[in-house]
């Protein structure tokens, strides 16, 4: 019963550059009907394990617990609902529901889960301004209360000044917690659904890289991704240069997922995850932009090395990716948004296929079941090291470095949108050993970054503010 995960990211690792771009081994499952997961649940559940997930009822222990909360259970509670558990009276749901729909049970007891848990223990409180976490005590303090508009990113000069994207457009430059002004001469953005003035990142050769939602040319429509770099005189953006754009026949009208979070390596190479454009369809075509994590050169030619040559694209099968980091060991990470549930946090590795729209641990919005977590090939879709159930809207993410955290060095730090949390994790061969919430319910995080003091400074939405974590002591 106690079956073992899949070892996540293992496949993602195993995906080497000499195979060819794994596809999956399936075409996508047959659509189930529409039932409401809920409606499945309280029909043949309930009256067992309790309309909360309370249990009472024939022996049904209670899922409100903070162990059987564990993704590690994702598995096993999906393999107990199919094949049942004769020894104690409950049936083999594999009979009557399709895998889908017993998937769609997972994420409906994780919902109930986190629910409870939420009522039982609270979020974390600062006792007299100081925040208790397992390896560090720290506080909370302002740093930027006003004039921000749903700020998106943030990102330190060589000088320390510290610039920050308002989505709707413009960058703002401070010291300390000051505004010195708004950046002069930007490119054209337009403010598109979730896309506008996106990410701001500061390379170590004073390159400032940045990316927008285009506006299309003259014959198409819509907006996409695009990246710049420039650098400043004064407040004046000069020397500016295109790193990425897409054809005009990807520019779409869609409102959503535009990606697209700007990282570096040692090795001269930029990273940017773009989303699917409201195109799931077309994700998994290798040819197109969306979904995809893409690696150019600093100067945006492409590297002799990508996966295909001549093609942005290092990974492939993203839904949103919106948060993506460097580890200590150069790894990189990602956070990508699934729908209802399933939120991911990745190892993203050279070539492999993260799954979307075909594999996913999510349900609808709408609460019907639509998706399957593990292919019958597990190899060919890489599976998340962490997975968020329910969803938090996941988004910015970091890598902890500097003195100011020396327990959590090296670990990751990542944020959701509507779950208004910050959690930190300690990964190890790409698999997650530790895993914290630090904070919830301050506002929709959107962008984490770790000063290189250690101090790590969080933009929040709804208040739009930029705070930061400071030792308590
Ligand atoms: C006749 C009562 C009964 C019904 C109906 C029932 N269960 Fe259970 N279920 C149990 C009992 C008893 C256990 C074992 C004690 C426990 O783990 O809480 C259990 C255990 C479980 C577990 C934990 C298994 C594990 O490996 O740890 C899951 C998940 C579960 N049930 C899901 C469901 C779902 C989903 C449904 C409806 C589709 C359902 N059950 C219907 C009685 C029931």
């Amino acid at each position: 019963m106690t079956k073992a995960i899949p070892v996540a990211a293992a496949a993602g690792v195993l995906v080497s550059a000499a195979v060819l771009l794994p596809q999956p081994s399936e075409s996508k499952p047959e659509q189930t009907k529409r039932v409401s997961v809920t409606q499945m649940f309280n029909d043949n559940c309930n009256a067992c394990h309790g309309e909360d997930g309370a249990g009472g009822g024939a022996g049904a222990n209670t899922f409100i617990s903070e162990a059987r909360f564990s993704q590690d259970y994702d598995r096993r509670f999906f393999d107990s609902i199919k094949e049942g558990l004769p020894q104690v009276g409950m049936a083999a749901f594999g009979e009557t529901m399709t895998d889908k729909q017993i998937w769609g049970m997972v994420v409906h007891i994780r919902e109930l889960q986190k629910k409870g848990l939420r009522a039982k223990f609270g979020s974390p409180t600062p006792v007299d301004g100081v925040y208790k976490s397992e390896k560090h005590d720290f506080k909370v303090e302002d740093v930027v209360t006003e004039g921000l508009s749903t700020p998106w990113s943030l990102d330190w000069l060589a000088d320390g000044r510290m610039l920050v994207t308002n989505r709707p457009g413009g960058i703002m430059l401070f010291d300390g917690g000051s505004l010195v002004g708004e950046l002069e001469g930007l490119p054209p953005v337009v403010q598109q659904g979730q896309g506008g003035q996106m990410e701001v990142a500061v390379h170590e050769s004073g390159w400032i890289y940045i990316s927008v939602a285009d506006p299309a040319g003259e014959g198409a429509k819509g907006a996409m991704t695009k990246l710049y770099r420039g650098k400043l005189d004064g407040l004046k953006w000069t020397s500016q240069e295109t790193i990425y754009e897409a054809d005009q026949e990807y520019y779409s009208g869609a409102g959503v997922h535009f990606g697209c979070k700007i990282i570096f390596d040692d090795e001269g190479h930029v990273f940017f995850g773009v989303g699917e454009r409201g195109t799931n369809a077309r994700v998994q075509d290798t040819s197109t932009p969306y979904g995809k994590t893409m690696r150019l050169n600093l100067d945006g030619s492409i590297p002799d090395d990508n996966p295909i040559p001549g093609n942005p694209m290092w990974a492939y099968g993203h839904r949103n990716p919106q948060g993506m980091t460097v580890d200590l060991d150069g790894n990189i990470w990602n956070t990508e948004h699934g729908p209802r549930g399933g939120d991911e946090v990745n190892l993203i590795t050279k070539g492999a296929n993260y799954g979307w729209p075909i594999y996913s641990l999510s349900i609808n919005y709408n609460d019907s079941p639509d998706y399957l977590p593990w292919p019958e090939d597990e190899d060919s879709i890489a599976q998340p090291a962490f997975r968020w159930l329910p969803s938090v809207g996941s988004s910015g993410m970091d890598t902890i470095t500097g003195s100011a955290f020396p327990e959590w060095n090296g670990d990751l730090i990542a944020g959701g949108l509507s779950g208004k949390n910050v959690d930190r994790f300690t990964m190890e061969d790409g698999e997650m050993v530790e895993h914290e919430e630090l904070l919830h319910g301050l506002g929709r995080v959107r962008a984490i970054e770790t000063h290189k003091d250690g101090t790590i400074y969080v933009a929040l939405n709804g208040p739009d503010k930029i705070i930061r974590l400071v030792p308590a002591d």
